[in-house]
């Protein structure tokens, strides 16, 4: 599949996600018992993971949304942008940050420790997709979907210069 000047193709199918997320919201159902999380998915990339999870959790939760952005085209520019901030309040909750991709891992970490400065009970992020980068650091991400090599990627929720969010697979660059 072409989008715009580079060709793409299906690695991980519906299906599998929809499996993946299920296993997931498992977990932090168990995991958060008895507490009340707030979701804060990081757009635009997490939107449709954040919904799907989100459907599937059995526990009294909240959601609310940040824009942070550090990337151009398919390379990470370094530079953080925060576009819009939370409106909840977040003093003394459990915040779980919901992820698309973590790559070089600064968006998280940037998140994380601003997040863990303003009193809040516990910080920790959920991430559809890993990239081997952020596994080398070893950037804090609680919960993983699955483990990638150094590629890039769109589809469910995630984007080639905007395009490509639409696609309810993920697909990968072909070099
Ligand atoms: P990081 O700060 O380098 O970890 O970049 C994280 C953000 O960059 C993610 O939330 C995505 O929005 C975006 N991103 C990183 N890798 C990809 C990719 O392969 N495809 C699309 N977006 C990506």
């Amino acid at each position: 599949m072409k989008i715009k000047d580079l060709e793409f193709e299906k690695f991980i199918t519906a299906t599998q996600i929809e499996n993946r997320v299920a296993e997931l919201a498992a977990q932090i159902n168990s995991d958060y018992q008895d507490r009340n999380p707030i979701l804060l998915p990081i757009l635009n990339g997490s939107f449709m993971f954040a919904s799907d999870l989100m459907k599937q959790l059995n526990l009294p939760c909240k959601i609310s949304f940040v824009k942070i952005s550090s990337y151009n085209g398919t390379a990470s520019s370094g530079q953080l942008k925060t576009l819009i901030g939370h409106e909840e309040s977040i003093f003394n909750q459990d915040i779980l940050i919901v992820e698309d991709i973590v790559d070089t891992g600064l968006t998280l970490e940037k998140i994380m420790s601003d997040l863990r400065d303003r009193g809040t009970k516990s910080v920790e992020a959920i991430s559809l997709l890993r990239k081997s980068v952020a596994r080398e650091k070893v950037v804090d991400v609680k919960y993983v979907g699955f483990d990638l090599d150094d590629e890039f990627v769109l589809g469910y929720g995630m984007d080639y210069d905007g395009l490509g969010r639409n696609l309810v697979d993920l697909y990968k660059k072909i070099n």
